[in-house]
């Protein structure tokens, strides 16, 4: 079944355009048939989002992309496709006269899947002639990005047909969620019309406003609902004890009015021990450490990812991060007649490499973080770089000395070798707090610039570089100054 080469998609809007996307970068040929003028450009778009999401995702390993054939009818789009993918507008007389065409002009075993938020299988299929191959294959927006795709059969679905279609799902990246019963509106639709339908009575209630309301999620609850979903981050909160102890501490406010969804049913002890059974099944394999260090890697993971692009709670923590630098800058500029001691890291879990010691590029971040902070110290700001003036790094040699294991301090010495009017020479000096070891050194040429071309440096990188130099032109260099990559 994942030896499907080409497929068919029916409707190219905002859903069938991210699985056009979806399809043609796992390297599936697409053919797509939508009525609308201006369908097959929005598609377009819709691919160019995608590539720059892949590129990031999966750089040169992206398989190539396929090719996308815009057809005149729905015959010509199906007849020669190995699966087909309805996605036109969700009502039911239009789906069910589209799938009809779709099932006249397609060979018998070729899965038909609907992408419908919430219509049933069993009335979809009711009209055609090959039944058994039609499943609701629901996806969530963006498609080429969001793994998740809900299978739902109906009555006359055959099983094989649910299987097969999982399994290609799975072949493209994504994860296939089969449902056990058919329900309107399947599993997540319904997880996120109760969230909506309370959020609506928030604003109707004069409560909240809508962004009070998002804001509600996405610095809470949301952050931790992409890692774990409800019933994990429950376990957890239930702590040593677990979902039992959960359960009989928050059942009884499912009988208070905490929200306007008051049919809850009866948290007796068959649906505990259900919870309970099924949860100790999810994740009983680890313990709750285990799982809170995996919320809390994860959620600092996410807020990093946030704080890439300057969103939501990660925004928020580029703000209060800088508060915690500014407190760690020094008032006075630092004592010049020795090394300028200028930065300061802890070793992180995710710095380290398969010896569980800091990594290669680690080194060069924090020795590139060392020339900020020197560049920021003669006073190269916002402004400096504005009117077109810039340092450029020549060169970096780098001496690895001693290894560094995760949550050791460090610390970063500064010492100027050589100054004239364009260039400066550097040598850091990276220590271990503990020990005062060395454990790294590294040597930068850098060159300053005015607009990208070398130029000497402006006012007061100038004056304060020769305060510096003044001083730092009496200090020793190490032997190992001045020396290229040892021979073999
Ligand atoms: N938008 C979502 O977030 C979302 C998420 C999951 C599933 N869905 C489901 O996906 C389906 C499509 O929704 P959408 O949001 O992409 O709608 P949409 O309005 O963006 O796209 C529908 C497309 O179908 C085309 N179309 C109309 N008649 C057609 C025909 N006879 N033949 C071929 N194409 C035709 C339209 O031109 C349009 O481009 C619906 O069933 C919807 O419930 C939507």
């Amino acid at each position: 079944m994942t030896d499907i080469s080409k497929v068919a998609v029916i409707g190219g809007g905002v859903i069938g355009g991210g699985w056009v996307a979806r399809f043609l970068l796992n390297g599936i040929d697409v053919n797509l048939f939508d009525p609308a003028p201006d369908a097959l450009s929005k598609v377009k778009s819709m691919i160019a989002n995608a590539e720059r999401s892949y590129a990031e995702l999966f750089g040169v390993d992206a398989p190539p992309k396929a090719i996308l054939k815009f057809t005149n009818n729905i015959e010509e789009a199906v007849s020669d496709a190995d699966f087909v993918q309805e996605s036109v507008p969700e009502n039911f007389d239009i789906k069910s006269s589209i799938l009809s065409e779709i099932d006249e002009h397609t060979s018998p075993t070729v899965p038909i899947c609907s992408s419908t938020s919430g219509l049933l299988p069993s009335k979809l299929q009711a009209a055609l002639k090959h039944p058994e191959r039609l499943v609701v294959g629901h996806p969530f927006n963006p498609v080429y990005l969001l793994p998740l795709v809900e299978i739902c059969g109906g009555d006359l679905t055959a099983e094989k047909t649910k299987t097969e279609v999982a399994e290609f799902y799975t072949s493209i990246g994504m994860k296939p969620l089969v449902l056990r019963k058919e329900i309107d509106a399947f599993i997540a639709d319904r997880l996120m019309e109760a969230y909506w339908r309370e959020a609506l009575w928030l604003v109707n209630d004069g409560i909240a406003t809508v962004e009070e309301i998002d804001d509600a999620i996405r610095y809470g609850a949301g952050l931790r609902w992409a890692m774990m979903g409800t019933f994990q981050v429950y376990r957890v909160a239930g702590g040593e004890a677990g979902m039992r102890h959960f359960l009989s501490q928050f059942g009884p406010s499912l009988k208070w009015p905490w929200t306007k969804l008051m049919d809850v049913p009866d948290l007796d002890d068959h649906l505990i021990d259900t919870i309970v059974t099924q949860s100790d099944d999810q994740t009983g394999a680890y313990s709750i450490r285990d799982l809170e260090h995996i919320r809390d890697d994860g959620l600092v993971g996410i807020m990093k990812a946030l704080q890439n692009i300057n969103w939501g709670a990660g925004e928020l923590l580029t703000t209060y991060e800088g508060n915690l630098k500014k407190d760690n800058i020094p008032d006075t500029f630092p004592d010049t007649k020795q090394p300028l001691a200028l930065h300061k890291a802890l070793i992180k879990s995710s710095w380290l490499d398969y010896n569980n010691h800091m990594t290669e590029h680690r080194y060069l971040q924090v020795f590139g973080e060392t020339t900020d902070k020197l560049l920021a110290l003669i006073g190269m700001d916002e402004e400096y770089l504005k009117s077109g003036h810039s340092v450029y790094t020549l060169e970096t040699h780098i001496r690895h000395v001693q290894e560094v294991a995760q949550g050791e301090k460090i610390s970063v010495t500064t010492q100027l070798l050589g100054l004239d009017e364009k260039r400066v020479r550097l040598l850091h000096v990276m220590t271990l707090d503990r020990t005062q070891e060395i454990l790294a050194t590294a040597e930068q040429m850098l060159m300053h610039v005015t607009d990208k071309k070398a130029d000497k440096f402006g006012a007061p990188l100038a004056k304060n570089l020769a305060k510096i130099w003044l001083e730092h032109k009496n200090l020793p260099s190490p032997d190992f100054t001045g020396l290229g990559i040892r021979t073999l």
